[in-house]
């Protein structure tokens, strides 16, 4: 697996705001929409494109578009969901395909209780978007999923993770064929006891949502 740590002095800027415990919701859910998009660009740098020819006002230009499948985006359930818009900023018209996942707090074993994704994803490039990347048991849940309907290609955009997280998906990942990318704004120092990224930013579905059960 491929491990890209976007280091940008916006981003950095914004993720220490976002980390605050005195940011707001709202403002929680407009520097996720900003990170991401800056993610999304470093992330994006691999997306297959092809040659095209358009007409200007003056001559022909030479230039690319995106190849057909379009790349699908793929946030996780519930607060991947929080980075969609800002992804489909960058790329209006890639598709988007849904993995509901929520951790159990004792066991911290993922659950999927929703999953709606194209049957065949033989050629697609995938990005997959999950704000932090813990034990890693939601993003490999989801790797699976993909890998299992014949994704050739995998990025993964997470605002923070923690090593331990990072190695569980370097072992999972390395038997795959396929390529794996995992861009990140920050690596943190470790998890604590209970699977929480320190100093993190806490849970980021309820500061995003609010806190569910
Ligand atoms: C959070 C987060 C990740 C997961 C990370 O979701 O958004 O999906 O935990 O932990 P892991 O790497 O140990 O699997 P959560 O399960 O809290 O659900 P939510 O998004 O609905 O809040
Ligand atoms: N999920 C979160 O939302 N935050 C963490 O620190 C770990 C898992």
């Amino acid at each position: 697996m491929d491990l890209r740590l976007v280091e940008h002095p916006l981003v950095a800027h914004k993720l220490t705001h976002l980390r605050s415990v005195d940011t707001d919701s709202p403002t929680f859910r407009r520097l996720t929409e900003e990170l991401v998009t800056l993610l999304a660009y470093e992330a994006t740098r691999q997306v297959r494109i092809e040659p095209t020819t358009v007409r200007t006002p003056v001559a022909d230009a030479e230039g690319v578009r995106l190849v057909k499948p379009e790349p699908l985006v793929v946030p996780i359930l519930r607060a991947g969901l929080g980075m969609l818009e800002g992804m489909s900023r960058l790329m209006p018209t890639a598709e988007v395909g849904f993995v509901g996942m929520v951790r159990n707090e004792e066991t911290l074993q993922p659950v999927t209780y929703a999953e709606r994704l194209p049957q065949d994803l033989a050629g697609r490039q995938c990005y997959v978007l999950d704000p932090m990347l813990a034990t890693g048991g939601s993003l490999g849940g989801t790797i699976r999923f993909l890998v299992d309907r014949g994704a050739d290609d995998i990025t993964c955009i997470c605002l923070l993770a923690a090593p331990e997280g990072i190695e569980r998906l370097q072992e999972l990942t390395a038997d795959l064929e396929v390529p794996c990318t995992l861009v990140v704004a920050a690596v943190d120092e470790k998890l604590d006891q209970n699977g929480y990224i320190v100093p993190g930013l806490g849970d980021a579905g309820d500061r995003l949502y609010g806190v569910a059960d």
